[in-house]
């Protein structure tokens, strides 16, 4: 639970900030988006427990494999323009980032919660937030299925209207 509550959202409140709109109404399309464009989990382990036929080929029973079912929220059948946030899409919320099945996440309520409020008091307190250093040297711990930025440094100005 710590692992998969704590360190899950903190990933994505950094990905959320790296990509924040100072437009309150529009949080809750942000927040789906963000989750969309840049999960935070990439794609897990499973173990096949039978002969599972896809595609042009069987993963045999026994079989380690990591699934990348974050690349769904790339599919553009589904999501045109999918590398694009955009916060007019009707089906925003239709993401892969918490998984899917059994083993969804049960997180996922909390977590949209936690992001929602931490966005919201982020831009009713920040202004002017800039990444301070360019987008291609933001860097991300070595994962292949996680997403952690390792470091954002931000420039920002205090808002004086903040209650
Ligand atoms: C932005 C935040 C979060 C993201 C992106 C996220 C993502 C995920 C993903 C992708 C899975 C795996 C789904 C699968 O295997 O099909 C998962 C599972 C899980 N998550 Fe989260 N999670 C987040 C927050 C949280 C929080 C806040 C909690 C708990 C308070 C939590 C608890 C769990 C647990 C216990 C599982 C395992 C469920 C199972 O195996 O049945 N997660 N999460």
């Amino acid at each position: 639970m710590l692992i998969a509550g704590n360190d899950t959202t903190a990933a994505t409140i950094a990905n959320e900030v790296l990509q924040a709109a100072d437009d309150e109404p529009l949080l809750n399309r942000l927040v789906e988006e963000v989750l969309r464009v840049e999960p935070h989990a990439h794609g897990l382990f499973r173990t096949a427990m039978r002969d599972v036929e896809l595609s042009v080929t069987v993963i045999p029973t026994g079989s380690q494999v990591c699934i990348m079912f974050a690349s769904a929220n790339d599919d553009e059948s589904e999501f045109p323009y999918p590398r694009k946030i955009d916060l007019a899409r009707p089906n925003a919320g239709r993401h892969l980032a918490f998984g899917a099945g059994t083993h969804r996440c049960i997180g996922a309520a909390l977590s949209r919660m936690e992001l929602k409020i931490a966005a919201t008091e982020i831009v009713k307190r920040l202004g002017n937030i800039e990444l301070a250093i360019p987008v291609e040297e933001v860097s991300y711990l070595p994962n292949v299925a996680m997403q952690t930025i390792e470091r954002l440094p931000l420039t920002f100005s205090r808002r004086t209207t903040a209650s």
